[in-house]
């Protein structure tokens, strides 16, 4: 087994071994209140490090047209097997920084949760590269970022929402808003905020 998280055998190994402690169950209850809002119309969606692709789901079902990302292979067969015939989602096996081209700029929504704290921090201006990369002008970037100030170590590794910010913006894209969400679940409320940005 690999330590490095930058490969997809550590990750595969992580979905070998048994329960995983990221894994909520369901979707995240603050996406659920956004995909019903109507704040976000639906369209183009892609989802990185998508895992067991129950966020991916959720958007699909309120009519996005989702791509859900994952390298991991029991992830991505995860994801196939579990597909709902009448939303269903894209399942793309591949890594997040080594997508296809065609897919540059056709994006309405990049959905980011718990993805960016899970890659080596060092990909950080790489991972924000690809986002800015896949929004076509005007796609908006939802993250629900963290764990903010997470122990050494990792993954998970630590996230600072302003970090993330600051990288986006340096690739064109624009807050919108942001966000304590009230409805993140026990465990992670005040340790993961909302951020929407909108690629100029
Ligand atoms: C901590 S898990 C989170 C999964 C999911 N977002 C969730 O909230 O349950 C991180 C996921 O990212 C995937 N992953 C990590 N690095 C990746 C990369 N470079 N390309 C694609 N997937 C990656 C892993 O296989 C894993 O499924």
């Amino acid at each position: 087994m690999t330590d490095d998280p930058n490969t997809p055998d550590f990750w595969e190994s992580n979905y070998r071994a048994g329960p995983r402690r990221w894994e909520l169950g369901g979707a995240t209850p603050v996406f659920q209140r956004l995909a019903e809002s109507g704040e976000f119309a639906p369209g183009r969606m892609i989802v990185p490090g998508a895992g067991l692709g129950d966020d991916a789901r959720l958007f699909a079902r309120h009519g996005f047209q989702v791509t859900a990302v994952d390298f991991a292979p029991t992830a991505a067969q995860a994801m196939r097997a579990r597909q709902a015939p009448a939303a269903p989602i894209v399942v793309l096996q591949a890594d997040w920084f080594n997508l296809p081209a065609v897919l540059r700029g056709v994006f309405d929504y990049v959905l980011e949760y718990v993805f960016v704290g899970a890659i080596d921090p060092a990909r950080r201006e790489a991972y924000a590269d690809v986002v800015a990369g896949l929004l076509r002008p005007g796609g908006r970037f939802i993250g629900l970022l963290g764990p903010i100030g997470a122990p050494p170590g990792g993954p998970p590794f630590a996230v600072q929402p302003d970090d993330i910010i600051a990288l986006l913006a340096a690739r064109g894209l624009s807050l919108l808003r942001r966000e304590w969400p009230p409805d993140s679940v026990p465990q992670r409320r005040g340790v993961e905020e909302l951020v929407v940005m909108v690629k100029r």
